[in-house]
């Protein structure tokens, strides 16, 4: 079998929603082993754990870049979903969609499988990195695989700061460049940059990506109530916040956490605090809590109580020096003694 033919099953697997959790995990297997050899990247390389600090946040080493493929279903939906987008487009018009992809990391990853679905003349990629060995090895890929007409530039820039140079109309954006909580990572500063320069219509890819304060089941972590949401990411918000300024923090949002009455509360709620991220990739495809490392909810303390009382916490999501989910803890005010 050709590498290409190994592709197109993948395709096949990822692309199929009643794919078991075991041939996904294979195949992914089958798909990473592809990636290391059409690339040529050695995940102990010299340097490959290193981050690239942008100066506004993190690009991750090469080979944490390559490791994002092992997590199965994030791969699975963004690839499902990208699918999906790029054949909504190109039923509504003729001539290729025109996809940026804004960080490819060394595998241009969520791309390829499409390239056995669709010809040249149906589907061009822009391809943007920052970091040079992964967009080196992407481009290897690539041309390995002899799909170097879907590829109409291979760009070697911040995403965050690039002058959208195209040639082409964009019709959708993809960017996969975050972790749980939006932070460190620069998700939001590219999807700000890229989507401020483009018209309404544009498709962004996460779709949407929302935080929010949720109680914990102090035993088996499963989210057993969300207290109220911090921060939608979408192009609207993203939108809504360039006309302010686009480094700015977002707006700061208040949510109260419900004092515990034993008495009251038939249930009570007392696990840990923690933030929630929840990602739409794009229509049906979604990433539940723990579906994915992107979705894991993250602790932020305990459930207060009289000995440690906690009235509301303040979120504000900050860009700068580097994306930052901040918390101010408001305490009730003591009460009088007389
Ligand atoms: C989380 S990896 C994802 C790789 C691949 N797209 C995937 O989904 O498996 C993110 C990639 O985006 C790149 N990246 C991060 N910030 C960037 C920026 N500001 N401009 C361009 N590329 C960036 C990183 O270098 C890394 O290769």
């Amino acid at each position: 079998m050709t590498h290409k033919e190994t592709l197109a099953d993948i395709a096949n697997v990822l692309l199929d929603p009643a794919t078991s959790p075991a041939l996904l995990r294979d195949t992914i297997e089958t798909y990473r082993d592809l990636l290391l050899t059409a690339s040529g990247i050695d995940l102990g390389e010299a340097g490959g754990v290193d981050h690239l600090d942008t100066g506004r946040g993190v690009a991750i080493g090469v080979t944490w870049a390559a490791l994002c493929v092992d997590d199965l279903i994030r791969t699975q939906r963004f690839v499902a979903g990208l699918y999906q987008a790029v054949t909504e487009v190109a039923a509504r018009r003729a001539g290729p969609v025109h996809v940026l992809y804004a960080g490819t990391g060394p595998f241009a990853t969520l791309a390829l499988p499409l390239m056995t679905r669709f010809t040249p003349a149906q589907l061009q990629f822009s391809c943007i990195e920052i970091n040079a060995r992964s967009k080196q090895a992407a481009e290897r890929v690539v041309k390995s695989l002899d799909f170097d007409a879907f590829v109409a530039d291979f760009i070697k820039a911040d995403a965050a700061t690039y002058a959208i140079d195209t040639a082409r109309p964009v019709d959708i954006v993809l960017s996969e460049t975050m972790q749980y909580c939006l932070i460190d990572e620069m998700q939001v500063p590219i999807t700000l940059n890229l989507m401020g320069q483009l018209p309404p219509q544009t498709i962004l890819i996460p779709e949407q990506i929302r935080l929010s304060l949720v109680v914990l089941d102090a035993d088996s972590d499963r989210i057993v109530r969300d207290l109220g949401a911090i921060l939608s990411v979408d192009k609207h918000s993203l939108l809504a916040h360039r006309g302010v300024a686009t480094d700015a923090d977002f707006p700061t949002v208040r949510l109260s956490v419900p004092v515990h009455v034993p008495l009251l509360s038939p249930t009570p709620v007392s696990g840990p605090l923690a933030i929630r991220t929840g990602v739409t990739v794009y229509g049906e495809h979604v990433l539940n809590d723990y579906d994915s490392g992107l979705t894991i909810p993250r602790i932020i303390g305990d459930y207060p109580d009289s000995s440690d009382p906690l009235e509301a916490i303040d979120f504000t999501y900050k860009l700068l020096p580097a994306p930052l989910l901040w918390m101010e803890f408001i305490l009730p005010e003591p009460v009088a003694s007389n």
